[in-house]
């Protein structure tokens, strides 16, 4: 089996499973600074798009190919080479697909996709800065009252996005943005479920608490995370349900997550966002689950999918993600990035690093968090 890989900043997740598993390994990337570059069994330097991996994949006439790209902008293209290459070339793409990234990468459409297939989403409007003069009319014309939150309908990880309860903040945004999608600010409980998705078979993981939605805005990759969510009104398998709805809707493919609030007050699921690439939580997930989401796309690639069997294979572990900065405890065992002899997994680059640990129940991980960092998280529940 020869698989080529797209990026190599994420392969060192897969790097032992890949091994283990046989597999040929071939690496594309545009950064010959990037690391994990000795990793793979051999790598190309290319420019950046996706005409160079296309061809390099129908030359070493691999069986599969897996993007492992963290970031959006590049989505589009893998979209498109995977509609070319699986039609030509019968060679499978582990990403979602064109239609599917498409509506992901843009709020307004994500927005208006929830609504067609009946979840809860925040009150919303799309403003001009001409819509508006003065604060009253700004309020009549979006049809709701502050707090509220401003986005542009791309961007990630809380890039251009503004939370406020003044209209002087308003103005600011409009200085930088002629337009804005506007929502309601929604007071609640972060949740993130990703789903692994191949054939029109969908296997939700767990889902992921992130903290509460703040007025001083401070987005969930800077706080404290754990996962399984334990609200008390509120069954994890509902919020497995909504994840596998969205996912069958979308009929995305490889891995996306989605982003969730649920509020307490009015026992109510909104639904906010979806990234249809690896997930910022796939370390909480993979703590929780025992099933690593990024091997799983390896999986795939390699013909071995199974739902019912995954399904049976699904642990309930109780695991902490907590930010640290740089890392000085003791040293995680080999594999590194495996939970195998009951390991904790350090990542992140220096100066933002995460620690993900995990336990049989809080107790036992709140322990094993306090010894290896020196703080204890159990406060914070
Ligand atoms: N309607 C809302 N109500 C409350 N908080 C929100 C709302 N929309 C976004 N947020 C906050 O802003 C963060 C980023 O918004 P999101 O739409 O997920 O964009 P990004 O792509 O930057 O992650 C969310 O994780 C949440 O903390
Ligand atoms: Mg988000």
């Amino acid at each position: 089996m020869k698989v080529l890989f797209i990026g190599s900043r994420l392969y060192d997740d897969v790097a032992y499973h890949v091994d283990k598993l046989g597999i040929e390994s071939i690496i594309t990337e545009s950064n010959e600074e990037a690391p994990n570059l000795d990793l793979p069994t051999r790598y190309y330097i290319v420019p950046r798009g996706m005409d160079k991996p296309m061809e390099i994949a129908i030359g070493e006439e691999v069986n599969a190919i897996v993007p492992l790209l963290g970031i959006d902008p590049p989505l589009m293209d893998v979209a498109l080479m995977k509609e070319e290459i699986e039609e030509k070339h019968n060679i499978p793409v582990i990403s979602s697909n064109f239609n599917a990234v498409e509506i992901a990468s843009d709020k307004v459409k994500t927005k208006e996709f929830f609504k067609s297939i009946n979840l809860n989403v925040p009150p919303a409007n799309v403003l001009s800065k001409d819509d508006f003069e003065t604060e009253e009319e700004f309020i009549e014309k979006l049809g709701f009252d502050f707090p509220i939150v401003l986005k542009q309908s791309e961007g990630q990880g809380g890039k251009d996005i503004c939370i406020t309860n003044e209209f002087k903040d308003v103005l600011d945004y409009f200085d930088s943005f002629n337009q804005a999608l506007i929502e309601k600010f929604i007071e609640g409980s972060e949740v993130s479920t990703e789903v692994i998705g191949w054939n029109g078979e969908y296997l939700p993981l767990v889902p992921v608490y992130k903290g509460e939605t703040s007025l001083e805005g401070i987005h969930p990759i800077k706080r404290l995370r754990y996962g399984p969510c334990d609200f008390e009104a509120m069954d994890n398998e509902e919020f497995r349900k909504i994840a596998k709805h969205i996912a069958t809707n979308l009929k995305s493919e490889g891995t996306i997550d989605m982003d969730l609030i649920y509020s307490k007050n009015e026992n109510k699921v909104y639904a906010i966002e979806i990234n249809t690439r690896p997930s910022g939580t796939r370390y909480l997930s993979f703590a929780c689950t025992d099933l690593n989401p990024l091997n799983l796309l390896v999986d795939i690639a390699v013909g071995n999918f199974n739902l019912t069997d995954l399904e049976n294979e699904i642990k309930d572990y109780c695991a902490l993600e907590v930010p640290i900065g740089d890392y000085e405890g003791p040293e995680p065992q080999e594999p590194i990035k495996e939970y195998i002899n009951g390991n904790f997994i350090v990542h992140g680059p220096k100066g933002y690093q995460r620690i993900t640990i995990r336990g049989k129940t809080y107790d036992e991980t709140f322990k094993i968090a306090k010894d290896l960092t020196g703080n204890d998280y159990s406060s914070g529940f």
